[in-house]
């Protein structure tokens, strides 16, 4: 009996291996919030495929998870149509006209707050744009059946979990410096609690107007001009000419390979494909497997090539349209061969230079993945954002929606870290209609030239190890896709010259990483990642435990 308790206990303690992702045959939606979950899932029941999903997706996060789910923001999708076609559509913000270099300085030179907080934090939303190019270009469904749901829930409200109403409460003291989004998210004070119906009556009128007139519907009319005008009175910069000339801009996703499995991922402006490619092109050949998963070995070999991708981003990337990126260099096998040969595969390397880089995790910071499958095999995969929580805290007057806080994606200062601790440079200096480099990576792995596995997460810079480590730990490591989610992880982006370690990693890994001369930070949580595995005529989903995710598959 003793022996069958201790065996008990010995499972729900270790609930890292044989974790169960969902599974279902036709469809499977991954989403960071259920009624957003249930919204994609019953478009793909209705017979909608992935990318009409994901355009539902969109609308109800920015109803539901107001403090990253967004139509003030923007961010990338990655499709794969079953007949082939691909795209990567890029509706990130871009800098006003108005922007220019040196708008987050002071008088001494000196970074302000603005790049994070206010009116002038906001680059132009790309969402509405980016939604609509994507359901026009590869949808099924009627416009007004995709935004209907969002409208139902920003009007009818939903009913608000715990960790929504704690994350309202305490982002109290920043969203309460701004009359409309104390009203509107902090009930002036009187915070909501789990359980309470959250509606939102200025949102479902804009969304109603997106729903009867598509983009139009935000990016002219009443929308823009509401919208124009308070920024106008706020003194931030985006204006009715910037909203009507927004573009969402296809690219062609970039390719590369790992082992015998081909990856598709995301092109600059992000600049996490190019680190995918770039730390997998190290780690193949180095053997550094053999430790096994979770091992020093392993995260020190890992550590070693994040550290080596993160002093490139700093230098080589920024938008294309701007700043030549050197791709092909960066990722040239004889490059990476070097890269690899000069690990010491038993000490850190110390940051070449050591600068202030410093995390300034005192505010939440939130973007949001969702993975979609449909039965057909076509795929949408979706990371967007309002960059921090909330955003820059700011709701347009009227309108109901936060606005972004892109522009700090952008070296407000090149040399200078920003909130994510990064170091940027030229690359990525602030120009008009310019694109913040952006760390969001939805990937797509194929074998045999068929999906395999699909992944995405936030948390800035956090994003592309995230997604490194949850597409290892399936390929490298042979873990189920929920156990790859679930699995501790870590994070090292050259500067500061700091490794950050989950605390599912022992104190003995963590001692043995030390003894290798790394400076180890423990943290509680990083990233979200939102995963779909395609194993045997099942779609396996796997939301994050570390929030309130879910899959749902049929
Ligand atoms: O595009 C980027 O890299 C950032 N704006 C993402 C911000 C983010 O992931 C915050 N999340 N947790």
């Amino acid at each position: 009996m003793l022996r069958l308790g201790a065996l008990l206990l010995i499972a729900i303690a270790l609930p890292m291996w044989g974790a169960q992702p969902v599974r279902g045959r036709h469809g499977m939606v991954v989403t960071r919030e259920r009624h957003a979950t249930a919204a994609g899932l019953r478009v793909l029941q209705s017979g909608g495929n992935a990318v009409d999903a994901a355009v539902a997706v969109g609308f109800a996060l920015a109803v539901t998870h107001p403090s990253a789910g967004n139509i003030g923001g923007g961010g990338f999708m990655l499709v794969r149509m079953a007949d082939g076609r691909t795209a990567f559509l890029d509706f990130r913000e871009r800098a006003p006209q108005a922007a220019s270099r040196n708008m987050y300085l002071d008088a001494s030179g000196k970074a302000t707050e603005d790049s994070t907080i206010g009116y002038r934090a906001s680059g132009v939303p790309g969402t509405v744009r980016g939604l609509e190019y994507a359901a026009h270009k590869f949808g099924t469904r009627p416009w007004a059946e995709l935004v209907h749901p969002a409208v139902e829930l920003a009007a009818k409200g939903f009913s608000l979990s715990y960790a929504q109403a704690q994350s309202l409460r305490e982002s109290a003291p920043r969203l309460g410096r701004f009359a409309e989004s104390k009203r509107i998210f902090l009930r002036d004070g009187k915070f909501y609690e789990a359980g309470d119906t959250f509606a939102q009556p200025e949102l479902a009128r804009t969304l109603e107007r997106i729903e009867r007139l598509g983009a139009k519907g935000f990016y002219e009319g009443e929308t823009a001009r509401l919208l124009a005008r308070d920024m106008q009175e706020h003194g931030g910069l985006i204006t009715e000419a910037d909203l009507a000339g927004y573009k969402c801009i296809e690219r062609v996703p970039l390719l590369g390979k790992y082992r015998s499995y081909d990856i598709m991922t995301s092109p600059p402006p992000s600049s996490g494909g190019i680190g995918i490619l770039e730390m997998l092109g190290i780690l193949e050949g180095s053997g550094y497997e053999k430790g096994g998963a979770g091992s020093a070995a392993v995260v020190h070999w890992m550590t070693e090539a994040m550290r080596r991708y993160f002093a490139d981003r700093a230098e080589h990337l920024g938008d294309p349209e701007f700043f030549h990126v050197p791709v092909a260099e960066l990722l040239a096998p004889e490059r990476l061969a070097k890269l690899r040969a000069a690990i010491d595969p038993e000490r850190a390397t110390p940051s070449a230079q050591v600068r202030a880089g410093v995390f300034t995790d005192h505010e939440s910071k939130e973007t949001t993945h969702y993975s979609i499958a449909d039965a057909e095999g076509n795929i949408a995969l979706v990371t967007y954002t309002l960059n921090g929580g909330y955003g820059s805290k700011v709701t347009a007057t009227g309108l109901g929606f936060l606005l972004n806080n892109e522009m700090d994606d952008f070296a407000a200062q090149p040399g200078s870290p920003n909130m994510f601790g990064l170091v940027q440079g030229e690359a990525n200096a602030i120009q008009p209609r310019k694109t913040p480099l952006s760390s969001m990576v939805p990937t797509l792995v194929l074998k045999d030239g068929k999906p395999y596995l699909v992944l995405g997460s936030p948390g800035g810079p956090t994003i592309i190890t995230t997604v490194l480590e949850t597409l290892v730990n399936v390929i490298d490591f042979h873990m189920n896709v929920q156990d790859a989610v679930n699995w501790p992880r870590f994070h090292h982006q050259w500067m500061p010259d700091t490794l950050r370690v989950e605390r599912g990693y022992s104190p003995d890994t963590v001692t043995l990483l030390e003894q290798r001369g790394y400076t180890i930070e423990r943290i509680n949580s990083q990233g979200e990642c939102a995963a779909i595995l395609f194993a045997g005529g099942w779609m396996e989903g796997a939301a994050d435990p570390r929030t309130e995710g879910t899959a749902e598959g049929y």
